[in-house]
């Protein structure tokens, strides 16, 4: 009997299956055509069947699976019955049915999630009914397109994977230090300079070699316009990032004048880490990021728009005379109060134009905007302050959710980084401080996981360090009542073979496969000795 991930609260088994055919006819209520060709896409890629699909607001006498509303069900729930002859889906929403079709998948045997038809297989799905809802409404993954860049085909497939594990928001981190990854129509240079760096830095530590070769790439809005609506047919909303007033190296090369004093840096950075490089403080800056946040909000309907607001270094600011005779204009205290103004200016125009700000937890340091949204992930703190001040909260605790941190102390982990991070340990996840009581709890609107792609630049390394762990973090965001780890790894075994047949190159829980071992000087965890021995090692393995 095939099991569900994420697993639902409550479900029950009857004799019997449902058998799925050539002649299996599909029909949905118009309200809910995307989640029937989404399951119609699937089907056909992995069975070779063309379902017919009828629209239709009553279902038809005689239909196999049926898609229909039912407005009394939860935002995001969904009811399915699978009987001998016939599906029932309802759900009140699109993305309720989107996440109905997911668990309908799931009951059908792993190959379901092939690209091409699978010989010899028959496809049954168990008689089952169960009504089921997720746990929190911000289910999420952050990916970090600016360390590497990820082409818009690879995007598309990580939505689908994240379709694929009822995850509804994905979280794009479009400008950093390293570059910048969205055409903006009124300031080219900050793709045409920003876009590209001259280099980068090979292992975590600086000292690391550098590989000498050009890394760059950007979105055109065309792209974005494609990822949104990708997205969103998959039950998906794309929230973009725009880092402000620090991770500001990669726009301060493409505009100078956005800068602190007059050293700015002419490409983007090829180092990681906290870099000094800030935005200047100055009327004119605040209006240029006002435009491109313009711009930004016309391709991304997203309700919230991120700021940013991380490890900025203050630096520039303490040092440069021109941001102390501002911050005196202002009547401000600190730096800390100017980082703070810097992002309520922001928010203010996010607010004009009717979006929600949305910042990692550093923006609470000098006061917290009013309707600010905190993504906190310095441990739980951020957490505790936004939801005790009646401030929203998306946890994604870095000892928990960061799921670039390495996976073990083995030696053969690529680049490790971090802390160690184990699908257990992912599992756990709760989003919701326990400190916090049942008023405050509700400002906690779920949590994700994030992927920085420092040492991520290709989709195989991405598929590495995100699975398994992402499936539990899933689990740990849809499910409602006890989870105990004991329970779930025997289910996130028999969905290993669904990632498979995704042809999805997850961790193995032994360790990584030597073509995913990379050779990595972390200066954290490993000597440039140990380093070149692991490199032997793995060349041994190869040879
Ligand atoms: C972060 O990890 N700097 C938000």
């Amino acid at each position: 009997m095939p099991t569900l991930l994420p697993r639902p609260t409550a479900q029950e088994f009857s004799d019997g299956e449902f058998d799925l055919t050539r002649d299996t006819a599909l029909s949905a209520h118009p309200d809910l055509v995307q989640p029937a060709q989404r399951l119609q896409e699937r089907l056909r890629a992995a069975t070779g069947f063309v379902l017919p699909l009828d629209v239709s607001t009553t279902a038809p006498d005689s239909v196999g699976i049926r898609l229909d509303l039912d407005r009394s069900l939860a935002a995001e729930g969904f009811a399915l019955e699978t009987a001998p002859g016939a599906v029932r889906i309802a759900a009140s929403t699109g993305r309720g049915a989107q996440w109905a079709v997911q668990a309908l998948l799931q009951l059908f045997p792993a190959a379901v999630y092939r690209r091409s038809p699978a010989a010899g297989v028959r496809w049954a799905a168990p008689a089952t009914r169960f009504t089921d809802a997720p746990k929190f409404p911000w289910r999420g993954a952050m990916l970090d397109v600016v360390r590497h860049f990820a082409p818009t085909r690879d995007v598309l497939r990580f939505i689908d994977l994240l379709a694929m594990h009822r995850l509804n928001t994905l979280h794009l981190h479009l400008s950093d230090d390293q570059g910048w990854r969205v055409e903006i129509a009124r300031y080219p240079r900050l793709t045409e300079v920003g876009g590209w760096r001259p280099e980068t830095q090979l292992g975590a530590a600086h000292g690391s070699a550098a590989d000498g070769r050009p890394h760059g790439g950007f979105y055109t809005q065309d792209d974005i316009r494609e990822i949104v609506a990708y997205a969103a047919d998959r039950g998906i909303t794309v929230v973009p990032e725009i880092e402000l007033p620090g991770h500001a190296q990669a726009a301060v090369a493409a505009y100078p004048e956005l800068g602190v004093g007059d050293s700015a840096p002419t490409t983007p950075w090829t180092l990681w880490g906290i870099n000094p490089v800030i935005f200047n403080v100055e009327e004119s800056t605040i209006a240029f990021l006002s435009d491109v946040l313009d711009e930004i909000i016309e391709l991304f309907p997203s309700e919230y728009i991120c700021i940013g607001g991380d490890e900025c270094p203050k630096i520039q600011w303490v040092e440069d005379e021109r941001t102390q005779e501002r911050m005196r204009e202002l009547g401000l205290h600190d730096e800390e109060e100017l980082q703070s103004w810097f992002v309520s200016r922001i928010g203010q125009h996010l607010a004009s134009r009717g979006r929600k700000l949305l910042g990692w937890d550093e923006i609470l340091e000098g006061g917290l905007a009013d309707g600010a949204t905190v993504l906190s992930w310095r441990g739980r703190v951020g957490a505790l302050t936004a939801a005790r001040s009646g401030n929203d909260v998306v946890a994604c605790p870095e000892d928990t959710v960061y799921l670039d941190y390495r996976e073990s102390d083995l030696p053969s982990e690529p680049i490790p980084t971090g802390t160690v991070t184990t699908v257990e340990k992912a599992y756990s996840f709760d989003p919701v401080p326990a400190e916090l009581d049942a008023e405050q709890a509700t400002h906690v609107l779920g949590g994700q996981a994030n992927l920085w792609t420092e040492h991520i630049d290709s989709m195989r390394g991405l598929d590495y360090r995100a699975f398994p762990r992402l499936a539990a973090v899933a689990e740990a965001l849809w499910t409602t009542g006890d989870r105990e780890y004991e329970e779930f790894a025997p289910r996130l075994a028999e969905h290993l073979a669904r990632l498979d047949a995704a042809g999805v190159e997850y961790r193995h829980a032994d360790g990584p496969r030597p073509w995913q071992e990379r050779p990595g000087v972390s200066g954290r965890t490993r000597s440039v000795e140990e380093a070149a021995a692991h490199l032997a090692r793995i060349t041994a393995n190869i040879g």
